[in-house]
């Protein structure tokens, strides 16, 4: 019996949001060593995803992707083989169409879309041992059908592999204007993004442009959350946990890094870490490798919160196959005290006292919340559980 691919909401770690074109393969190797002996993986990590630029700008003489062969020398069966000795899984990146996202924006040369050819890239993919394929729109016209006609394409072409290969697609890459972000990818892709770039930034001011703030994709999610459901995720974006300096943003603050997370969690979102591992500070890592936060996000029912309150002082609810989670979130730039009953959560009238998952102590449905904060509450339905109600 094999675990069904994106049955939990993928964790990992993806090459972009710290280094952009700029990767090799001494430099994943050396993260993926960094998950491994900082405890990331052991957290759920697994996913080590290799973003743009990692090809030759031209195929073989058979029409074969390859890696490059400089910053890659060893290539990517070698990379796949070396992040399974390690226990971590092998994701890369690829386009449909004729140009990847680097290509179309001339940060990088050659044309080596996959639009024709989705059969014989996703066998490449999987003779080199890939277990996630990170799939970006980015060139080749914004009609909505033809965005459905590609994906499913190589969806398709992932099947005939054999080979369980998580399938995350980008609706949103470079046409401007365009619908996307808005639609159901359910049955094509286990996880699709719901909006623009993210940047380490709390608000660019942008509603569904790029670039995107934390903050600002936090309120376009209010209402994706019905279509939600295990190998069904929205994917709001890796996270920009540590990224500092990056795009000439300074970086999120620890109170706003919190948020990040703990509100993915509440999606029910991928956790794709952004950061460079190498390097993390301890704070970065105690954050990332939380267990309360990762176990609302991983919880099994796999349902996304709705927000029962907006405005500065917002209270976001999410069912869990055994209790309740619950996010009090200011959006606010001055702290604030959030109350909540189980009136407004949709609980039963009794439902008053909640563990913090801040501090751990269990109290009433309040919290004070710094700014740009959120803070998690998280009640278990005890009668539920046989094992609460032994002597
Ligand atoms: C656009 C995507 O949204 C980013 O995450 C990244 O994959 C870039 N394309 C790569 O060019």
């Amino acid at each position: 019996l094999r675990v069904p691919p994106a049955a939990t909401p993928p964790m990992g770690w993806n090459s972009w949001n710290t280094f952009g074109c700029d990767i090799d393969e001494a430099k994943i190797r050396g993260v993926a060593d960094a998950m491994v002996a900082s405890g990331m993986r052991d957290a759920g990590y697994r996913y080590v995803v290799v973003d743009d630029c990692w090809y030759e700008p031209d195929r073989d003489a058979t029409g074969n992707l390859r890696a490059d062969r400089t910053r890659f020398p060893s290539g990517m069966a070698a990379l796949g083989e070396h992040l399974h000795a390690q226990g971590l899984l092998f994701g890369i990146y690829a386009s449909p169409n004729v140009r990847t996202c680097a290509q179309r924006t001339g940060a990088y040369p050659g044309a080596t879309g996959s639009g024709d050819r989705e059969v014989q890239d996703a066998r490449t993919f999987a003779s080199w041992g890939v277990d996630y394929l990170k799939y970006d729109w980015c060139s080749g016209g914004g009609s909505t059908r033809n965005v459905r006609v590609a994906f499913t394409a190589m969806r398709d072409a992932l099947a005939t592999t054999g080979r369980p290969i998580v399938y995350s697609t980008n609706p949103n890459s470079n046409f401007p204007g365009e619908p996307g972000e808005s639609e159901d990818w359910c049955g094509v892709a286990h996880l699709a993004r719901t909006t623009e770039d993210i940047q380490p930034v709390w608000d660019s001011g942008h509603r569904n442009e790029h670039p995107m703030g934390v903050r600002n994709i936090i309120d376009v999610h209010s209402g994706l959350s019905d279509r939600v459901r295990p190998g069904c995720w929205n994917d709001p974006d890796m996270l920009e946990v540590g990224v500092h300096g990056v795009n000439g943003y300074a970086g999120l603050t620890p109170d706003e890094e919190r948020t990040h997370l703990s509100m993915w969690a509440m999606f029910a979102a991928p956790l794709i870490a952004g950061n460079d591992p190498r390097t993390m500070s301890e704070a970065d890592r105690a954050l990332l490798t939380e267990p309360e936060l990762l176990a609302v996000d991983q919880e099994p029912l796999g349902a996304a919160a709705h927000r029962v309150r907006g405005g500065d002082h917002q209270v976001w609810v999410k069912p869990l196959l055994d209790g309740t989670a619950i996010a009090l979130h200011n959006q606010a730039d001055t702290p604030a005290r959030i109350t909540t009953g189980p009136a407004e959560l949709g609980l039963p009238a009794g439902a008053r006292l909640a563990r913090n998952l801040t501090d751990g102590t269990t109290g009433p449905l309040t919290a004070d919340v710094p700014a740009h904060g959120t803070v998690l509450l998280r009640i278990d339905h005890l009668s539920r559980r046989g094992a609460h109600r032994r002597p």
